[in-house]
């Protein structure tokens, strides 16, 4: 037997019991005669003391231990004279009687600690190490408690889990598919799924009725904080059900969590906000709506003042950050570099300074009046104390710029609080989108999204203004998940193929065997998406999906622990008929 105790649970009852533990050495100290182990495992850390004076052997035994080493002990339970209200354990001590090393450890690269000396690539190298630390520990068991909420729910709702195909064929989700080469058929690949949409929707085919998976996705798609190349998905789809029948199953699943796992009880409806508002608002769509700050268009008031860039702006648009008037000449600089740096891509920053005086000081005095620009102040909502910040030039631009510039507010002003959370639907989305590069439509959401049924007519005239019956969930600022009801009309979907694009084989060739399912019955069905690893890390407070990951990637795609990606030996190239092109030879 190791262990009687894990190293968590030992309390002030346990006094003068005997005990075996087992664990890793986080830390020795030496006080006066005494020797002090903290010793730790997924549970906690508990004290081990010996004294030299009375057990000078084992006290020597103790000194040969090394941080990381994985040893057995036995002892007795005492009551710690200087107790640590800061531990569970912090009552109690074990009085070391005998140890055992189980295994010896080389020093660890990076200290095993809350706030450990290490690097992100020295951890994510030495990842089994980083996994050791309580704040990846507590994330990975939020994760799992989380999964196991999530399933709890899905179930008591007749949600049926059923796993769906790894190698399957492109699925068009707006990025590149990974790829697997196929041995048995020479020259074919298969291609991971970047979700599996379509396989959902045949299982509604099949009369499944309610189906949910907690699945890997696999996207080839340039990475950032939320994004991780292999990604975990909350993937739901219901059958004989409208868009409101989906969104209250699925905020029901979203309070459900926000109370079991954050003990945050939410007992209103999420707001429902279409994408046109939310654009004309926040200039996004997935809104931190934890604070208000919402836009105020100013065109109309500041155009033909002689101010070409108002004059020759297709938008002007200001936000209102109260208190802020005081705000220094340094810090409106910084303001104007952020807006104008490449990520934002603004030209420039206007402000007016409401005094508490009742006076205004702004960056364009010269070309309007005092009392133009108490106007302007007084339609943004500003009282005297606030600052206005406008932003102009050609309308979609500027509305996203304005959105970076008012999260930027909301951080300067302490208004996006991690502990507070404002959860809402965007929903009514446009079906299409344009491209400028390949100059056509692509389906927002994607191809198998069906359009608002009084837009229906609109497809062929106006296909840009089509909406479709496509939300997104988002909670402070973070698209959580996403989802529509869909085509289930084989005339509907194969105008959807066409309007994308597809010529009529091309369609065929990749979605033929669903065309043909709808041939069958296919009954009305929709559902939705969660990425459940940015809602883990949104529940942790972590800043990146990574460190909600037991062996993420980074932002080069690669394990570095593994190191993967990594070449083929050439038998097994040649075994999947694969000849690796240089560069050069490329070129
Ligand atoms: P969508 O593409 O919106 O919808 O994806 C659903 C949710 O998955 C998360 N997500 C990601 N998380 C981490 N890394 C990524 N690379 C990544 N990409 C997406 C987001 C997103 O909201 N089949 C549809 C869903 C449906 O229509 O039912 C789909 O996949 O949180």
């Amino acid at each position: 037997m190791y262990r009687t105790h894990t190293c968590g649970e030992l309390r002030l009852e346990n006094v003068s019991g005997k005990v075996l533990l087992s664990g890793w050495v986080q830390k020795i100290r030496n006080l006066g005669g005494m020797t002090f182990i903290d010793l730790r495992d997924r549970y906690g850390i508990t004290q081990l003391v010996v004294d030299g004076e009375t057990n000078k052997d084992l006290s020597d035994e103790v000194r040969e231990l090394g941080r990381e080493y994985v040893i057995q002990i036995e002892g007795v339970v005492a009551e710690r004279s200087n107790k640590n209200p800061k531990m569970p354990t912090g009552d109690v001590e074990i009085l070391l009687e005998s140890l055992k090393v189980l295994n010896s450890s080389e020093l660890p690269p990076f200290t095993i600690e809350d706030d450990t000396d290490g690097g992100e690539e020295l951890r994510m190298r030495y990842r089994y190490l980083d996994i050791r630390r309580n704040p990846i520990r507590e994330n990975l068991e939020l994760r799992h408690r989380m999964g196991f909420e999530i399933r709890n729910f899905l179930n008591s709702l007749n949600f049926i889990e059923i796993e769906t195909p790894v190698l399957i064929k492109s699925t068009p989700e707006g990025a590149r598919d990974f790829v697997v080469p196929s041995r048995m058929n020479r020259g074919e690949f298969y291609a991971l799924p970047q979700s599996p949409q379509v396989f959902k929707q045949l299982l509604m085919i099949g009369g499944m009725d309610k189906y949910f998976q907690i699945v890997k996705c696999f996207r080839d798609e340039d990475l950032r904080a939320d994004r991780q190349p292999e990604f975990t998905q909350i993937d739901c789809e219901m059958s004989f059900i409208d868009q409101d029948d989906v969104l209250n199953s699925f905020e029901g699943l979203a309070k459900h969590l926000f109370k079991n796992i954050k003990g945050v009880e939410i007992d209103y409806d999420f707001p429902r906000l279409p994408y046109s508002e939310a654009m004309k608002y926040y200039g996004s769509d997935k809104p931190d709506i934890r604070f208000e700050m919402k836009f105020v268009e100013i065109s109309d008031t500041v155009k033909s003042n002689g101010f070409k860039v108002f004059d020759d702006a297709e938008y002007v648009g200001a936000i209102c950050a109260a208190g802020c008037a005081g705000y220094s000449r340094k810090q409106l600089d910084k303001l104007t570099n952020f807006v104008k740096s490449p990520q934002v891509g603004a030209t420039g920053m206007i402000y007016i300074k409401y005094n508490q005086d009742g006076t205004v000081k702004s960056s364009v005095d010269k070309f309007f009046s005092q009392e133009k620009l108490i106007e302007v102040c007084e339609q943004c909502g500003a009282k005297p104390g606030d600052l206005v910040l406008i932003l102009a030039g050609g309308k979609s631009k500027t509305l996203s710029a304005l959105g970076d510039l008012r999260l930027e507010m909301g951080d300067q002003l302490g208004l996006r609080d991690n502990n507070k959370f404002a959860p809402l639907w965007v929903v009514d989305f446009p079906l299409l989108e344009w491209d400028e590069d390949s100059n056509r439509f692509h389906a927002m959401h994607h191809p198998f999204t069906s359009p608002k049924d009084e837009d229906v007519e609109l497809i062929e005239t106006a296909p840009g203004r089509v909406r479709a019956n496509a939300y997104d969930i988002v909670i402070n600022g973070v698209e959580i998940g996403g989802g529509s009801i869909r085509i289930h009309n084989e005339q509907l979907q194969q105008k959807m193929f066409e309007l994308l694009g597809f010529s009529q084989e091309e369609a065929e060739e990749q979605f033929g065997f669903l065309m043909n399912a709808f041939k069958y019955g296919a009954p009305p069905h929709g559902g939705v998406a969660f990425g459940f690893d940015r809602w883990v890390a949104l529940f942790s407070g972590a800043e990146s999906i990574r460190d909600v990951i037991a062996f993420p990637k980074n932002n080069a795609g690669r394990d570095v622990m593994i190191d993967s990606p990594s070449s083929l030996a050439q038998a097994q190239l040649k075994e999947l008929s694969i000849d690796v092109v240089e560069e050069d030879e490329e070129n």
